[in-house]
C-alpha cells in the first residue's frame, strides 16, 4: 500500500522526534511491504521564520493532499523567544488552531495509560496506581471557546476582554458518536464531562450526548461536572474508560490525565475529522529546553504513527507492531532521560538518547 503522509517537524523538540517517527515507520513499510511517501511542510515557528506566518495556505494544500499527517511539536518559550512579541494570530499556536479548523479536526483522541513497566513514575499513591488505567479522552476541537468570537476593547477607561462559548447541536453530536463509536471499541463506557450546573453550552451538550446514547443501548453513559472529573483523574483514574468533553476542558483534563501517568513522553495523540483523515501528534509540547541534544523521547510520537496507520490506514497488524515494539524496548530495559527511573541502580535500566530509542524500536519491529 503506497501511504501519503505529510509531515510537520514543527519548533523544538520536534524535528528530532518526527525523524525517529519516520524511521520506524520505513521499517515497518520494510517489513510489510508498504511505500511511504513523506511530504514535510513548516507550521510554528519554523513557518514564522521562513515566511512571516505560522501556516501558508500551500502548506494547508500539502496536508490536504495527502492521506494523513503526522506532527512533532510547535512554539517556543513564551518567555524569550522572539515569535511571542508577534500579535496573538501570528504567534505558533495560531498555526495549529488554523489548521485543525482548515481540514475540521473536529474530534481530538488522547489516550492516557498507565504502562506496567512505568507505574514506578505515577505521582499517585500506590494503593490508587495498584489498579492501572487506560483512558481516552475525547476532546472537541474545532468549536466552543477557542473559536468563538473575542474581542478586547475599553469601555469608559475600563480594559475589558471577551471570549464566547458557542456550541450548536450538530457539533456536539458528532463528536459524540465518535466518543460512542471509540467506547464500543473499548470497555463500553463513556463519562461525558460538562459544567451543566452553570453553563447553557453544557446544558445543550448533556441533552445531545443522551440523545446519541440511545443508539448505543450496550454504552453505560454517566456525566460528570468537570470540576469533579479533575478530581476523580486523581482519586480513582481507573474509573474511566472513554472521557467525552469540549474543547478547553478537553484541554485542562488531557494535560492532567497525561500527567497522572507520569510519562507524558509516552502519550500519543489523534485529530480526526469525518472521514479517514487525520492529523497525528504526541500529546507533550515543543520542550525548546531540552531541543537539539537528542535527548528527547521519540516514543509518543512514534505512537502517533501507530495510530495514524489504526485509524487513517485501517494497518492493525502494522500498529500492533509498534505498540508491541514500544512494550518490548521497555521491557528491555531502555529510556530516555525523562522516564529514566531514579535510585542508585537505576533499576538495571540503560539510559539512551533520542535517535538511539529510534533505532532500537526499528529494530524490534517484524
Ligand atoms: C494542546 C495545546 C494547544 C491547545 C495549544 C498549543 C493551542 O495546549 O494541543 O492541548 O490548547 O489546544
Ligand atoms: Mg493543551
Amino acid at each position: 500500500m503506497e501511504l501519503k503522509i505529510t509531515c510537520i517537524p514543527g519548533d523544538g523538540i520536534g524535528p528530532e522526534i518526527v525523524a525517529e517517527a519516520k524511521k520506524v515507520l520505513n521499517r515497518v513499510a520494510e517489513v510489510y511491504g508498504h511505500k511511504m511517501l513523506f511530504t514535510d511542510i513548516l507550521m510554528g515557528g519554523a513557518s514564522i521564520d521562513v515566511h512571516g506566518v505560522p501556516l501558508t495556505d500551500e502548506a494547508i494544500a500539502t496536508a490536504k493532499a495527502a492521506d494523513a499527517v503526522l506532527m512533532g511539536s510547535i512554539g517556543g518559550d513564551t518567555t524569550t523567544s522572539p515569535w511571542y512579541k508577534l500579535p496573538p494570530n501570528l504567534r505558533p499556536e495560531a498555526g495549529l488552531l488554523a489548521i485543525r479548523k482548515a481540514l475540521n479536526l473536529f474530534a481530538n483522541l488522547r489516550p492516557a495509560v498507565l504502562y506496567d513497566e512505568l507505574a514506578g513514575a505515577c505521582p499517585l499513591k500506590e494503593e490508587i496506581s495498584a489498579a492501572g488505567f487506560d483512558m481516552m479522552i475525547m476532546r472537541e476541537l474545532t468549536g466552543g471557546l477557542y473559536f468563538g468570537e473575542r474581542k478586547t476593547v475599553e469601555e469608559n477607561g475600563v480594559r475589558k476582554a471577551i471570549d464566547t462559548l458557542t456550541y450548536d447541536e450538530n457539533e456536539i453530536r458528532r463528536i459524540a458518536i465518535k466518543g460512542f463509536d471509540i467506547a464500543m471499541k473499548r470497555r463500553k463506557k463513556v463519562t461525558s464531562v460538562d459544567k451543566a450546573n452553570v453553563l447553557d453550552s453544557s446544558r445543550l451538550w448533556r441533552k445531545v450526548v443522551e440523545e446519541v446514547a440511545e443508539n448505543y443501548p450496550e454504552v453505560t453513559l454517566e456525566h460528570m461536572l468537570v470540576d469533579n472529573c479533575a478530581m476523580q483523574l486523581v482519586k480513582d483514574p481507573a474509573q474511566f474508560d472513554v472521557i467525552l468533553t469540549e474543547n478547553m476542558f478537553g484541554d485542562i483534563l488531557s494535560d492532567e490525565a497525561s500527567m497522572v501517568t507520569g510519562s507524558i513522553g509516552m502519550l500519543a495523540s489523534a485529530s480526526l475529522n469525518d472521514s479517514k483523515f487525520g492529523l497525528y501528534e504526541p500529546s507533550h509540547g515543543s520542550a525548546p529546553d531540552i531541543a537539539g541534544k537528542d535527548i528527547a523521547n521519540p516514543i509518543a510520537t512514534v505512537l502517533s504513527a501507530s495510530m495514524m496507520l489504526r485509524y487513517s490506514f485501517d494497518l492493525d497488524k502494522e500498529a500492533d507492531a509498534i505498540d508491541a515494539a514500544v512494550k518490548q524496548v521497555l521491557k528491555d530495559g531502555y529510556r530516555t532521560g525523562d522516564i529514566m527511573p531514579s535510585g542508585s541502580d537505576n533499576m538495571g535500566c540503560e539510559k539512551v538518547g533520542c535517535s538511539r530509542m529510534g533505532d532500537l524500536l526499528a529494530e524490534r519491529i517484524q
